[in-house]
């Protein structure tokens, strides 16, 4: 187990993790995983698998290499190479799973590591949370990229605190759940914790419902509202070339699932909303979490105690 770090958000370890710099690397194991990072969101490894996982991850730029299931993640650049399947490359890197070379990428932002997800394809990008760090976020992007939509999984700052830089930056489409957004509109104000983050949520361009779906290149996302954790909390659940991966927020962690103790909370609305996501999501899905590790809902039915 090594740790090190030397800038904000340092090294998160669970297995080998290693930063150099901003937000440090992030790598973890579950048989043998092994992350490391020189740049700026540092290199995120996995080994994360049914009994055979060797994942690896490298990233020397931001959002660093991404390694999962006895395969190769590197990266060189933003984004980093995202092996899941076959991935190796440098900026948006090598694609894996998604079909089509869709990107995923990962930047670990703001005082509580809120991971902000960016996912790229045919040219087009969705940002999933930006909690802070706006402009830097928009700086490490690929070039050539078109962000199309901004969308928020619930209206936290520590989720939403670098919308307004990045729609500044880019003219992305900004989202999020009707019900969120004012919240979201405070995120630059000390939270309940007193933490506070780069700024306050613009105004929403576009608000989302059930049922709506945004497409970004050929992968879809489709908003399943999922109230608890704030009362207008979503999860994105993809299609297209993003079949099989899901945005959740802070709905549902790796062992454990969304505090209901901050404002707009609700512990009863939580447990429908988690009842619904145990029913409809397939257990082959990536969960991509608002912090902590991505999983799997296979994983999630078996180990953790709020589905299980
Ligand atoms: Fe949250």
């Amino acid at each position: 187990m090594s740790e090190h770090d030397n800038c904000c958000c340092g090294g998160h370890d669970h297995g080998h993790g290693h930063g150099d710099g901003c937000c440090g690397g992030h790598g973890h194991e579950h048989d043998h995983g092994h992350g490391h990072g020189d740049g700026c969101c540092g290199g995120h490894g996995e080994g994360h698998g049914h009994g055979h996982g060797h994942g690896h991850g490298h990233g020397d730029g931001c959002c660093g290499g991404h390694g999962h299931d006895d395969k190769h993640g590197h990266g060189d650049g933003c984004c980093g190479g995202h092996g899941h399947g076959h991935g190796e490359g440098g900026c948006c890197g090598g694609g894996g799973c998604h079909g089509g070379g869709d990107q995923v990428g990962i930047f670990v932002v703001g005082p509580i590591e809120t991971n902000c997800y960016v996912y790229i394809s045919e040219g087009e990008c969705l940002v999933v949370d930006p909690g802070n760090s706006g402009q830097a976020i928009f700086e490490h992007l690929p070039e050539g990229v078109s962000v199309k939509y901004i969308v928020a999984t619930h209206g936290h700052g520590d989720h939403v605190g670098g919308v307004k830089a990045l729609r500044e930056a880019t003219g992305a489409k900004y989202a999020i759940h009707a019900a969120d957004a004012e919240l979201a509109r405070h995120a630059g104000e000390p939270s309940e914790q007193g933490r506070s983050y780069d700024d306050n949520a613009p105004d929403p361009d576009l608000t989302l419902a059930e049922g709506d779906v945004i497409e970004v290149g050929s992968a879809t996302f489709t908003v399943m509202e999922a109230p608890g954790h704030t009362p207008g909390g979503i999860v994105l659940l993809g299609g297209g070339t993003a079949e099989h991966m899901c945005f959740v927020g802070d709905t549902l962690f790796q062992g454990s699932c969304g505090r209901t103790d901050l404002a707009g909370g609700d512990s009863e609305q939580l447990k429908a909303t988690l009842a619904r996501i145990k029913r409809e999501v397939p257990p082959e899905t990536n969960l991509m979490c608002g912090h902590g590790e991505i999983t799997t809902m296979e994983d999630e039915l078996r180990n953790n105690p709020y589905l299980v």
